[in-house]
């Protein structure tokens, strides 16, 4: 739970500025997605979520990092403002840029947690475990690089209009406590297989919306395709597709640049990267 900042959180005596701050932060992978608010105002979720922060990605690959912008601006923002805000404080401030950011704040694993109270303090993202805890990959097959035609946040209006949604939220508990004992047994096959089916969940969800909402391309259910067929063939590789086209799939180190090169092969894909476990947001010197 988060707690108001108060005077005994300044560095720097009211009214003395602050130097300038400059803050990093990493963009994250959603494994039990978001997707759904409770308060539109304060950006509360209708259901937790989990995800694993990334590092450091390449700009440009059309990759949505308003998540990574947010936690980045959150910390300077506070520093600059003369505060040293505990992270909780500065995940609930995150998010109110944008929810995703609640998490960016954390390394590694991490719960952003619905919460039950009215005004979100209980709303905050912790840490599961640490970027070093795991070591996986996240190979992301670039689809197309263009800006989203539905943000995430019209997108999420349109999802309460699905016959879809009440089970949506509704299985997202138990979701939530498989992920979690998933990654703490490192189990990647349990975690692979769950992350899989929230995201196909997420998605069916908007197909079923009035008006519809699908965000795939043909070269997105290709490489869904591409991924099952590399696990028929004995390579433990899931995927998972946030609120765009790109496709990001889970797997180990060891077969990172098979998934990668097979990934490749796709028509219509763009271009591919992998990631690994990154850290949380920081201030940079
Ligand atoms: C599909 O955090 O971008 O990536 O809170 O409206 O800014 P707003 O939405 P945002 O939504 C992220 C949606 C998602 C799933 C996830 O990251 O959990």
């Amino acid at each position: 739970m988060v707690r108001e900042p108060s005077q005994r959180d300044r560095r720097q005596p009211a009214g003395m500025a602050a130097p300038a701050t400059t803050a990093r932060a990493n963009v994250n992978l959603a494994l039990v997605k978001y997707w759904g608010k409770r308060d539109q105002a304060l950006n509360l979720p209708a259901t937790g979520s989990i995800s694993l922060t990334l590092d450091a990605l390449p700009r440009g690959v059309g990759l949505a990092s308003s998540a990574a912008a947010f936690a980045a601006l959150a910390l300077a923002a506070s520093r600059a403002a003369g505060f040293a805000l505990d992270p909780p404080a500065l995940s609930a401030l995150a998010r109110r840029g944008s929810g995703s950011a609640a998490r960016s704040i954390f390394g590694g694993f991490v719960e952003w947690r619905r919460g039950e109270r009215a005004d979100g303090r209980d709303s905050v993202a912790e840490a599961l475990a640490p970027p070093g805890f795991w070591d996986v990959r996240v190979v992301v097959a670039v689809t197309s690089s263009a800006p989203k035609a539905v943000s995430s946040r019209a997108g999420m209006e349109r999802a309460a209009t699905s016959p879809f949604y009440p089970a949506w939220v509704a299985g997202a508990e138990a979701d939530l406590a498989q992920a979690r004992a998933a990654i703490r047994a490192r189990d990647l096959e349990a975690l692979g297989l769950l992350a899989e089916h929230s995201a196909l969940k997420m998605h069916a969800v908007g197909m079923a919306a009035r008006p519809p909402l699908l965000y795939w391309r043909g070269a997105t259910v290709d490489c869904l395709d591409r991924v099952w067929k590399l696990r028929a063939e004995g390579t433990p590789a899931f995927a998972t597709i946030d609120a765009g086209p790109q496709v990001k799939v889970l797997c180990t180190p060891d077969d990172a640049r098979r998934v990668a090169e097979a990934l490749r092969a796709v028509p219509g894909v763009e271009r591919v990267l992998t990631c690994a476990p990154g850290g949380g947001a920081e201030v940079m010197a």
